[in-house]
């Protein structure tokens, strides 16, 4: 049977952009490709390239921004540490939600989590001489390595894939003997594959931050959005699962992007450590007369790259913090939309002989949410990625988030109801289309 689309444009839009190694395209090459042949054809694609949040933001922060523009906030300058009633409310979120104690003063307001990220590896990257690279728990956000790039720093990476668990100790210390590594980087959950490093693989990375002197970076994008438990009550457990219970030198980062559906106001808050915050280093004080580390992170590196966070946005993170904390604002209850989101796109991917790539946390299945990993038996990603584009469905090949694994990255955020029928008819011809040996 013919596929969907019609196979002659999509032919020729693929050759325009004269991509050499599909597996490796771009995010923004996909959606373009998809862009064009939807407007060459008229017929509608199922868009699981992007991750672009897209749920109404919450009232409660619109609100709180409005108020304060109103009462005048544009035109001042905001404190460089952050709003204090800011740095309060995301010190008290971190005790509701994680049960760690951090002070007000480590939590400060940053221009989206990939500020957050590129100040932290810039700091890190300066704190002593013979630690100038920075160890990626992949698979992983592209952007990031993207950042490191900018920085002119080094990375070196590994797929978890086949390391989870005990395992995670020994792979962990072959980078960490070399005495290189400034800073450890990971997203839980995991941000392409959704697993979730547990409990016993965070203490195993919290213990060797201790004893090899490394900064954990846990990068919080998701918060508490593992919806096989309940993470969305205030000061009651089970709580977000994090390192920070197992080292004491570590920056959390928390996004108001998603779990907060507020990504276009660009505001998330980097937490760090008591510890991390007051401590000094000798190549910090040589190189801006203040050697700790939480002022040379504010005052000096967030200080020369943005001078501050957003004033307003800054009122409605805390509002919606406050209200998190105060259990008058259920956070967790709009986004489950990508959950369910994620459980039909699956159970209609696996009916039509897809597997979930990363389909595990050791014994246990990955939950659903923003992001899932199918494969096709016998396909790479790449040709995979290639061939779904002939059926209207777009994603990324896991080839470009530093997994080594033959798959692709499909999010659920751009899936719109009326597509679930859709997909599965052009899922059932790809199956017919491709039988299995
Ligand atoms: C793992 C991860 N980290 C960070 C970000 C960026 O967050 P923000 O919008 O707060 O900059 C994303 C966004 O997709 C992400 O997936």
């Amino acid at each position: 049977m013919n596929p969907p689309i019609d196979s002659t444009v999509v032919q020729s839009v693929i050759d325009q952009f004269n991509i050499p190694d599909f597996g490796n395209a771009t995010i923004r090459e996909v959606v373009a490709i998809s862009g064009q042949i939807e407007k060459l054809t008229g017929q509608e694609f199922i868009h699981m390239e992007m991750g672009v949040p897209g749920l109404p933001a919450p009232k409660v922060a619109v609100e709180a921004e409005i108020e304060a523009l109103k009462n005048g906030v544009a035109s001042i300058y905001p404190v460089i540490d952050g709003l204090p009633e800011l740095k309060e409310e995301a010190s008290r979120f971190i005790k509701a939600f994680i049960d760690i104690d951090v002070l007000p003063q480590g939590c400060v307001p940053v221009v989206g989590s990939m500020q957050g990220t590129f100040t932290s590896f810039l700091v890190c990257g300066q704190c002593d001489e013979k630690k100038d690279t920075i160890l990626f728990i992949d698979p992983g956000f592209p952007v990031q390595k993207m950042q490191i790039g900018v920085l002119g720093y080094k990375s070196v990476s590994f797929d978890v894939y086949h390391y989870r668990g005990k395992k995670l100790k020994n792979k962990l210390e072959e980078y960490l003997q070399k005495g290189n590594i400034a800073a450890i980087i990971y997203s839980n959950p995991n941000n392409p594959a959704w697993f979730c490093l547990n409990d016993e693989e965070l203490q195993i990375i919290g213990g060797l931050s201790m004893k090899y002197d490394v900064v954990v970076l846990e990068d919080l994008a998701y918060f508490a959005m593992d919806f096989r438990r309940d993470l969305g009550t205030p000061f009651q457990p089970p709580f977000q699962v994090s390192v920070a219970k197992y080292t004491d030198y570590y920056i959390l980062l928390i996004s108001g992007s998603k779990a907060f559906s507020y990504a276009g106001q660009r505001i998330g808050v980097v937490a760090i450590s008591d510890k991390l915050y007051q401590r000094t280093y000798p190549a910090l004080q040589a190189r801006y007369g203040i050697g700790t580390f939480g002022s040379v992170f504010i005052h000096r590196a967030l200080y020369a790259i943005s001078s501050g966070t957003s004033h307003s946005a800054q009122y409605a993170l805390a509002a919606v913090m406050k209200a998190a904390n105060e259990g008058r604002f259920h956070f967790l209850d709009d986004v489950k939309e990508y959950a369910r989101r994620a459980k039909r796109m699956k159970e209609i991917f696996l009916e039509n002989n897809f597997e979930i790539v990363y389909d595990k946390d050791l014994d246990e299945k990955v939950g659903d949410g923003f992001y899932f990993t199918i494969r096709y038996p016998g396909m790479a990603g790449g040709e995979l990625m290639r061939e779904l584009i002939f059926y209207g469905i777009s994603a990324i090949s896991l080839a470009t988030t530093g997994s080594e694994q033959e798959g692709l990255r499909a999010c659920t955020s751009f899936i719109k109801d009326h597509q679930y029928d859709l997909l599965a008819e052009r899922l059932k011809i790809f199956k017919e289309n491709h039988p299995l040996a």
